[in-house]
């Protein structure tokens, strides 16, 4: 197994700021009804946190992609590999995002749903590595900024390792 030192992010403190993340987007769509849509594997835990923070009608729904050219970083050419199940047109669109790192992966998913007629597209993401970016791109909701180092845990894996750590760590 690889060297999982530290706590960076306790489970304490994701708690407490994704309860913050989900009284911004109560009050900021306040009533409207509102699509939640996770990037899958890594956003499982923080969309099951956030869904439960959000007090207005809210429905969910997944995509899964992969980035070509494998590693653990991103390629930026993106393959759908599970679209939506449903109809955006209309909606108020929140994709759910585990991390931001080049931004390559929601750069290309925002252009892939901009064209699908949903009355608003914005991202929420749990963690954001700004000095990675390559392309301009901001989340609209952000729980913590990181620096350049190699997170696991909170649905983020290594290899599909530690997804299940109920906090935040990094990989000497
Ligand atoms: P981007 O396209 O470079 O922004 O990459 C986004 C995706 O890369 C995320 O959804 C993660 O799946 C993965 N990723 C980026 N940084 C990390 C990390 O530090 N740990 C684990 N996965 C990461
Ligand atoms: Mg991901």
């Amino acid at each position: 197994m690889a060297n999982i030192s530290e706590v960076l992010i306790s489970e304490e403190q994701l708690q407490k700021r994704v309860a913050e993340i989900g009284a911004q987007v109560t009050a900021d769509y306040k009533g409207e009804d509102l699509l939640l849509v996770g990037i899958l594997k890594g956003s499982v835990p923080f969309m099951a946190d956030l869904m439960r923070k959000i007090d207005l009608n809210v429905k969910i729904d997944f995509m899964q992609v992969s980035s070509y050219g494998g590693g653990t970083r991103t390629s930026g050419v993106v393959q759908i590999v599970k679209d939506l199940d449903s109809d955006i047109t209309g909606k108020n669109v929140l994709i759910v995002e585990d991390i931001i790192d080049s931004g390559l992966t929601l750069d290309y998913l925002k252009t892939y749903l901009s064209g699908r007629g949903a009355k608003s597209l914005k991202i929420a993401t749990m963690l954001d590595k700004p000095s990675r970016r390559k392309v301009d791109l901001k989340p609209d909701y952000c729980g913590f900024q990181v620096d350049d180092l190699f997170i696991v845990g909170y649905g983020l894996d290594l290899d599909q390792d530690y997804r299940q750590l109920p906090y935040i760590s990094w990989v000497k």
